[in-house]
């Protein structure tokens, strides 16, 4: 059968003649990949685990239908360490900043396989092909939807958890998928030139790796090499670290807060939703409040009245901030009134996907875990969920409800 395309390449990129730079080959390839490798797989586990952290079998917190969700993959989120989500999402988030200008860079050195001629010369390879397709397209489309969130840029018409875990799905099981089927490609170029030989090479020791003619990175003509590997590796690094330091401050906290010039919310308590922008009054929550407890309920100063706790506890954002504060409130198994199942949470907001959520049993349970009433020995701020909102360690921010309007305790 004739192929559907002409036997001489078109002009342009399709030519191999067109592809100079002598840094191409299948070792830096192999080298920017495996750095790659050990930074995505952290993003990818700590997204994973994420997932897990809204406790999405309980109650109204699945955001994934309950057949599309990798049901593995789910455990009961422990509340211990308190700082355990804030770690998770300060590295999802940071660690997926920094593999952006290696994703880039790996990307900018297999370029030339993209205009490869013939495009595909049997099955097999149409096959490997469309799972490369795959893995850059989900690639891109986590990087991106991923940075754009963080960002608090929400340019797109589809529910964003709902895609980032299905381009998530994708791209583990394309990546793993080329990993395998590049490994020999990996071993080789280790074997012959070094794991890190080739960044030892100065500018006028930098040379092309030898050009292989059935195919392969390295080129056919090769330019002088105006940069060596080490410079090029040197910079992406670079890039790599000023991202950590612009975004992970936000997570670090203390003095690296205001040096996270990538996050969009820089002060040392942040407020993702004000109580105007989720549609919460003061007539909502003024002295006609009452906070209902199953059939019972509550005014604020009977609340004050019941005893006290201060919790030094963090709350994270799954956009990747994180703060600790001091928190001062009752405690949750106080008002479970000798219930030891899970809790349902519900705000006087009106709207938005934030107005309830379901705590576990465990996480009722727990000492620490607060209606909190203060912060930091002052009345919460209309903002940070006047009159009470729910504290619990390790929660991802936004089941700690805020302008609590009921517990409905199971
Ligand atoms: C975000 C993840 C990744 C993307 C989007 C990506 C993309 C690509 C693409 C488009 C190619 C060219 C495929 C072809 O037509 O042959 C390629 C080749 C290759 N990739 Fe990746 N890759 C990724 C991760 C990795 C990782 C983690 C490793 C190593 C552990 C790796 C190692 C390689 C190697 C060795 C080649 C072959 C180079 C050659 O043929 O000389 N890649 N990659």
């Amino acid at each position: 059968m004739r192929a559907p395309w002409p036997e001489d390449p078109p002009p342009g990129p399709f030519r191999p003649s067109s592809w100079k730079s002598p840094l191409r080959g299948p070792w830096l390839t192999a080298f920017l990949g495996s750095i790659l490798l050990a930074l995505v797989t952290i993003v990818a586990v700590t997204g994973f685990l994420s997932h897990a952290a809204y406790n999405p079998s309980l109650g109204m917190n699945a955001i994934v239908p309950a057949e599309d969700d990798l049901g593995f993959l789910l455990f009961d989120w422990p509340t211990s360490p308190s700082w355990l989500y804030a770690l998770n999402q300060g590295l999802h988030v940071t660690v997926g900043f920094v593999a952006v200008p290696l994703l880039l860079a790996k990307l900018w050195s297999v370029i030339p396989r993209l205009f490869k001629w013939p495009p595909v010369v049997s099955p097999a390879e149409g096959i490997e092909r469309a799972a490369i397709a795959l893995l850059v397209g989900s690639a891109l489309f986590l990087f991106a939807t991923g940075v754009a969130n963080a960002q608090i840029y929400y340019p797109f018409r589809f529910n964003f958890v709902l895609a980032h875990y299905y381009a998530a799905i994708v791209f583990v099981a394309a990546l793993a998928l080329h990993v395998a089927v590049k490994t020999p490609v990996i071993l080789r170029a280790y074997r012959e030139r070094g794991v890190l030989k080739p960044l030892r090479d100065d500018l006028a020791h930098t040379e092309s790796e030898p050009h292989d003619p059935h195919g392969g990175l390295a080129p056919e003509a090769p330019d002088a090499p105006t940069i060596s590997r080490r410079g090029l590796v040197g910079a992406v690094g670079a890039a790599g670290a000023l991202l950590a330091v612009f975004v992970g401050g936000q997570s670090v906290g203390g003095p690296f807060r205001s040096l996270a010039l990538f996050a969009p919310r820089r002060q040392s308590f942040p407020v993702n939703k004000t109580a105007r922008s989720a549609g919460v009054t003061e007539e909502m929550t003024g002295d006609g409040w009452r906070l209902a407890v199953g059939d019972r309920s509550f005014t604020r100063d009977e609340l004050l009245a019941m005893p006290q706790h201060t919790e030094s506890l963090p709350i994270a954002c799954v956009e990747g901030w994180s703060t600790t504060q001091s928190w001062t409130g009752v405690r949750l198994r106080d008002l479970a009134g000798g219930s030891s199942g899970t809790c349902f949470v519900e705000s006087l907001q009106p709207r938005g996907s934030l107005r309830e959520a379901t705590l576990s049993a465990d996480q009722v349970a727990n000492e620490r875990s607060l209606l909190a009433l203060k912060v930091n020995g002052e009345d919460l701020s209309m903002d940070h969920g006047y009159p009470a909102r729910i504290i619990v360690p390790a929660l991802p921010g936004v089941h700690n409800t805020k302008w609590v309007k009921s517990l409905r305790f199971s």
